[in-house]
């Protein structure tokens, strides 16, 4: 089990919704920004260990996320790199895992599903779709409120140092298996920021713990935004499920 799938076997069932393997830039957002590269690569010849990519210290070990709260950004080693495709440094960019399925999930519409263990730390796919400006996604969210939609858009802060990155993703119309992961208040994965060729961060989903055969993959909405700080929750009502559920979905406060 946990072998990685091209993102080609993997297709919508719903009429209007494509699927896009990547990220694409959307309304707001700037396409030379959104395709300029961070960075001209590391000199490695085979393996990173500690390189300009891996910033001093391994981002994985065999396959596995090491610090997936980690304060410093995940750098992946990318085609301006000279070490080899089996770098270790090389995971997000090798595709989701292959045992991902899409169900209906009780009352929360359709839901991710595993039909295998995943191990904790696993990289299990991105939460990838339209990139788009804050002031879209405030549009977006506000749009899906008034009609009592599912809202799909995820607005992610990575704060480094008193600098804050903003991402926001909306993989309604366009998006990757990623977009049925439900919330849940007590998630078996985390959604970790991880950039490969380009300054915008791809969302990506690790097993926060062993995840068995059938069960549902979900993470939690609110991120590294505290869920138990109560002006985060939504007027949606969670149906996660989990003893130490908070009663509605939460949302960043955009
Ligand atoms: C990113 S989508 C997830 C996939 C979605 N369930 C579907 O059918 O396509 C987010 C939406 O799913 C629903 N949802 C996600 N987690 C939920 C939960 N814990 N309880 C109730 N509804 C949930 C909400 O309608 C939310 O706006
Ligand atoms: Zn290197
Ligand atoms: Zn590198
Ligand atoms: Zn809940």
């Amino acid at each position: 089990m946990e072998a990685t799938a091209s993102n080609d076997d993997y297709e919508h069932v719903l009429a209007g919704v494509m699927y896009v393997v990547n990220n694409i830039p959307g309304p707001g957002v700037d396409v030379v920004d959104f395709e300029s590269e961070y960075s001209t690569g590391c000199s490695c010849t085979a393996e990173c260990h500690s390189c300009s990519c891996t910033r001093g210290s391994a981002n994985y070990s065999d396959a596995r996320i090491i610090d997936e709260n980690s304060s410093v950004p995940i750098y992946e080693c990318n085609g301006n790199c000279t070490c080899q495709s089996y770098c270790g440094n090389r995971l997000v960019q090798n595709g989701p895992l292959n045992c991902l399925v899409v169900r209906e999930a009780a009352g929360k519409g359709l839901g991710l599903f595993t039909t295998g263990t995943i191990q904790k730390g696993r990289f299990i796919c991105e939460y990838a779709g339209e990139v788009i400006s804050l002031h879209e996604a405030r549009r977006r969210i506000e749009t899906n409120r008034r009609h009592n939609a599912m809202n799909y858009v995820l607005v992610v802060r990575e704060h480094y140092g008193n600098r804050v990155a903003v991402t926001c993703i909306d993989p309604e119309r366009f998006g990757n298996i990623g977009r049925y992961a439900n919330h849940s208040c007590d998630p078996n994965s985390s959604l970790v920021p991880v950039r490969v060729e380009g300054i915008v961060p791809r969302l990506c989903l690790f097993a926060s713990r062993e995840i068995k055969n059938g069960e549902e993959v979900t993470f939690n909405y609110a991120g590294g935004l505290a869920a138990d700080s109560v002006h985060c929750l939504s007027d949606t009502p969670c149906l996660c499920g989990s003893n130490s559920c908070f009663g509605y979905l939460p949302y960043d406060p955009v």
